[in-house]
């Protein structure tokens, strides 16, 4: 099987000189039209398929995502893997703005979006306890090693509706929770690419101290973009060089497995 990989989010990898036999297609889906049109090409010789998550001019709030229009564009154009990079608040004092973090687990707090491709009577119980691809997370931790990007290697991603952010007391709670890290789109990304077979990681990038922390600025959209401007950076090069190991090995990681692409089978009902 070869590998095609879809980057949601990935501001900055559509530039011309990185992306070799680059196209742009506009497409349609089942769901409804993506984000944004798909750019296709390829990066140190690897398939990729790049979608803005909040489209041109960030048009879609996080609620409003077309994401299962989004993975089934994905799925469409061959992708096996995706890494999804987001922006998120820090729940924890050593999780600093400027950080990466390979998530690993999320608390689903959110209220308004279709979590499933299945239409009656079909059902998919799917299983849920380790909802990132193992192996395509092992990869991402070892390139920030190799780039010394200040990251961690694990986080559990709080996932709130939106689009306000949270009061001080919903942010202790989610503290007390075990929550890490907040945002506002990891669900039902990653749950939507499970159910599709796809194999899915998510790079989360610390902007901000949420609402937490007592004494200290709460979080403002100024401060979230104005952090994510400055560090955005460090997610392109992560991206960029796990793509050039794909390309050179022609794998994710040979010694490692995963049931992401058979566990949504094994899930189906009737
Ligand atoms: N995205 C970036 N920072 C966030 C925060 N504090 N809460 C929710 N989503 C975010």
């Amino acid at each position: 099987m070869s590998i095609v990989v879809g980057i949601i989010g990935g501001t900055g990898l559509e530039d011309p000189s990185i992306l070799t036999e680059k196209t742009e297609k506009e497409v349609m889906t089942k769901y409804g039209a993506p984000s944004g049109p798909l750019t296709c090409g390829k990066i140190a010789g690897v398939r990729v398929v790049i979608l803005p998550r909040h489209g041109k001019d960030h048009r879609f709030s996080p609620s409003d995502v077309p994401y299962l229009a989004n993975i089934a564009a994905l799925k469409a154009e061959g992708v096996t893997h995706i890494i999804a990079a987001t922006a998120c608040g820090s729940l924890q004092e050593e999780m600093h703005p400027g950080d990466l973090c390979i998530l690993d687990q999320f608390i689903d707090r959110t209220t308004k979006r279709p979590q499933t491709f299945a239409e009656p009577p079909t059902i998919y119980h799917l299983p849920m306890a380790d909802p990132f691809c193992a192996p395509l997370r092992r990869l991402l931790s070892r390139g920030c090693e190799e780039l010394h990007i200040a990251h961690h290697d694990q986080g559990t991603m709080v996932t709130i509706e939106g689009p306000r952010f949270s009061t001080r007391a919903e942010s202790r709670m989610f503290r007390a929770w075990g929550g890490q890290l907040i945002n506002m789109t990891t669900v039902p990304e990653v749950v939507l690419a499970r159910e599709a077979g796809i194999h899915y990681a998510a790079v989360g990038l610390v902007t901000d101290y949420d609402s937490w922390r007592e004494c200290a600025e709460h979080v403002t959209i100024e401060h979230v973009f104005g952090v994510l401007r400055g560090n955005a950076q460090k997610t392109t090069d992560l991206i960029k060089h796990v793509l050039a190991t794909i390309g050179q090995t022609g794998t994710i990681l040979a010694e490692d497995s995963c049931d992401c692409a058979t566990s949504a089978e094994a899930a189906r009902m009737n």
